[in-house]
């Protein structure tokens, strides 16, 4: 399999890259700055993730693209917003039909609030968080009501996601957070992009969101 990876260089990217290299797959990494440290084995492609023209070019070739975009100040969320409307113009301009999104968990719900989703209930989302919530949750609209020629997935963490071990073990939720015994919700950047793969290589959510946590016992 051949992939390229939007946000290479990102927290979680970065793991997806080790990920799929570990099992094999071939990656492109798709860059604003050619000069970034990368991986070896792992060719670059520079394009910005908001320009639809440079993006295709760079994909083109690819069996599937995983975007792992995101904003790392809170002036440039939206380019979670403006990436996903230009992933979803660019994959069909260069043929390519599969897409993996790492998307937010603002979006999904508490066993214990089922009707509202988190990011909606006063204090549960921290306020230097919401703008990003708020963005992942207006980018999982676009694909839901896409009409693009796109298979995409979108793949919403626990609700602390932080660097960690990888276990290769995690529970899989669809619009519900997967909770432990103690009620959290937690998974690690490594977990996380073992589930990013599994998902390339297994296709087992076309065109929905699910999320990942740890539903084992609690530590
Ligand atoms: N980390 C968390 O705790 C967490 C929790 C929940 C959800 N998420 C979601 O997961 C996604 C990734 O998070 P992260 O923590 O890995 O983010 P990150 O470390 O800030 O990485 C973001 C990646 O996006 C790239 N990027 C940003 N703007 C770009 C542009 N205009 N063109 C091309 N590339 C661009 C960055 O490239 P440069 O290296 O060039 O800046 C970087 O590779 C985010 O959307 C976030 O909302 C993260």
């Amino acid at each position: 399999m051949r992939i390229a990876v939007v946000g290479a260089t990102g927290r979680i990217g970065s793991r997806v890259v080790d990920e799929a290299l570990g099992r094999g797959i071939e990656v492109t990494a798709v860059l604003r700055d050619p000069d970034r440290d990368l991986p070896t084995g792992v060719e670059r492609r520079v394009a910005e993730a908001t320009d639809v023209a440079a993006l295709a070019t760079a994909i083109s070739g690819q069996d599937a693209v995983v975007s792992a975009l995101g904003g790392a100040e809170v002036d440039q969320v939206s380019v979670v917003v403006t990436g996903a409307h230009a992933l979803l113009e660019a994959l069909p301009r260069a043929g390519v039909e599969r897409l993996l999104v790492v998307g937010g968990g603002g979006s999904l719900r508490w066993p214990h609030r089922p009707e509202v989703d988190a990011i909606d209930i006063p204090g549960a989302v921290p306020k230097a968080r919401r703008p990003f919530s708020l963005a992942q949750r207006e980018a999982l609209a676009a694909f839901r009501t896409t009409s693009a020629p796109v298979n995409w997935t979108y793949l919403s963490p626990a609700d602390v996601i932080a660097p960690g071990e990888r276990t290769g073990v995690y529970g899989i939720g669809r619009d519900h957070f997967v909770v432990d015994a103690d009620g959290r919700s937690r998974i690690s950047m490594e977990d996380y992009a073992v589930a990013v793969v599994d998902e390339l290589e297994r296709c087992d959510f076309p065109r929905t969101r699910f999320t990942v946590g740890y539903a084992g016992a609690a530590s």
